[in-house]
């Protein structure tokens, strides 16, 4: 009996360590009082943007995955780099790709307006991620709040952490894996790439040694991609409807019609991963329920909380 009662005091103190520095520690009403006006600001920053330009919604998704995957959502993605300090922006994964900066500077720019001083950059950019997706006919999920910003920000962590195109599976599942992430995870939340584009120097390995792809989808990018030049050229990674958010990444895995390398080990012979794409290809509520839990978890990637980091009054700069 005494062993049984020390057991379940062990296993009570153990629960309340791991909700202490895990995902627990954020919560949707964190600013119910501080910045009532929030969500609604965050919202409209989204939807003023979206009116200017229907991509921005998946590079604000992008900016919000970068930003969780160096070192938890911190915003240090969103630091400029100056002559003393080199920071994230120029990482392999973001330099002349990672965009949307100056949406999150004008709902940023709003919400101090509203509420000086108490709403973090982290949390605004996570709210923005999912506007986005909601806005572009995704799924929705509550995003827990409380995230503060860092003061720093590291080049090397992001060329370390952010996966790049040319992982194999292997590397992508243990790249996800030291993010906390399951395989369900990597595959669901790769579904992001239902929107968006990529540039020919991204997806120029897949289209020319890759095989198992199809040939006339290979031939109609290689004839935009060439072998060498024109990197900068840009193609949808859902080329039918690439401002919508659905699940057409996954039948066009099945159709072997995908951009990148990475993408393209998700589904492939003997992939492990091949029953989940099939999954989610076949039923679309199943992947948005599993990209929802996916967005839920790596919006949860170790947060600043509490007195660690700072609420910057400019994204862009520690106060
Ligand atoms: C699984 C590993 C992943 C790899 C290797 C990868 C790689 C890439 C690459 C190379 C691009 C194109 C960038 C460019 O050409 O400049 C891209 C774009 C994009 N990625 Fe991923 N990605 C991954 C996972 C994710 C995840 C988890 C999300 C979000 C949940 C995401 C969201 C996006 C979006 C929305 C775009 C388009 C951005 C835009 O149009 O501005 N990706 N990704
Ligand atoms: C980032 O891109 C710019 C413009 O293409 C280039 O001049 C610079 O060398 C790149 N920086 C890094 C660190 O790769
Ligand atoms: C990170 O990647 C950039 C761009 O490829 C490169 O210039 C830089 O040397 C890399 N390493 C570090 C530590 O910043
Ligand atoms: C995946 O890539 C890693 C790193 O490049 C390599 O060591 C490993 O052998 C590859 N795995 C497979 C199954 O190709
Ligand atoms: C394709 O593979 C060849 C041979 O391994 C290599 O030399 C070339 O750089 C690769 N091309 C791309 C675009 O990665």
């Amino acid at each position: 009996m005494a062993a049984y009662y020390f057991l379940l005091i062990v296993l009570l103190a153990a629960s309340e360590i791991s909700e202490a520095d895990g995902q627990n520690e954020l919560c949707t009403d964190f600013y119910c009082n501080s910045c009532p006006e929030l969500l609604s600001i965050v919202n409209q920053g989204v939807v003023n943007a979206l009116k200017k330009e229907t991509r921005i919604g998946a590079s604000l998704l992008r900016l919000h995955f970068h930003d969780c995957f160096v070192n938890g959502c911190d915003a240090s993605i969103l630091l400029d780099d100056t002559s003393s300090f080199i920071g994230e922006k120029t990482a392999a994964a973001n330099n002349n790709s990672a965009r949307g900066f100056n949406v999150i500077d004008d709902i940023k720019a709003s919400v101090e307006k509203a509420c000086p001083k108490v709403v973090s950059c982290a949390d605004i950019l996570a709210l923005a991620a999912r506007d986005s997706v909601v806005h572009l006919g995704g799924p929705s999920w509550d995003v827990g709040l409380g995230r503060r910003d860092s003061i720093t920000a590291s080049r090397s962590d992001a060329n370390n952490s952010i996966p790049a195109p040319f992982f194999n599976l292997s590397t992508l599942k243990t790249n996800f894996a030291n993010q906390g992430l399951s395989v369900e995870d990597l595959v669901a939340l790769s579904g992001a790439h239902t929107i968006g584009l990529a540039r020919c120097v991204q997806f120029r390995a897949h289209i020319y040694n890759d095989s198992n792809v199809d040939p006339l989808f290979r031939k109609s990018l290689q004839n935009k991609c060439p072998r060498s030049g024109n990197d900068n050229v840009l193609e949808p990674f859902d080329y039918q409807t690439p401002t919508h958010f659905d699940n057409l990444y996954f039948k066009n895995l099945l159709a072997k019609k995908t951009l990148l390398h990475s993408d393209h080990e998700l589904f492939n012979i003997g992939s492990s991963t091949n029953n989940l794409v099939r999954k989610y290809a076949t039923n679309n509520a199943e992947f948005f329920k599993a990209f929802a839990e996916g967005m839920v978890k790596m919006s949860s990637i170790k947060p600043l909380t509490g007195s660690n980091g700072q609420i910057r009054i400019n994204c862009r700069k520690t106060n």
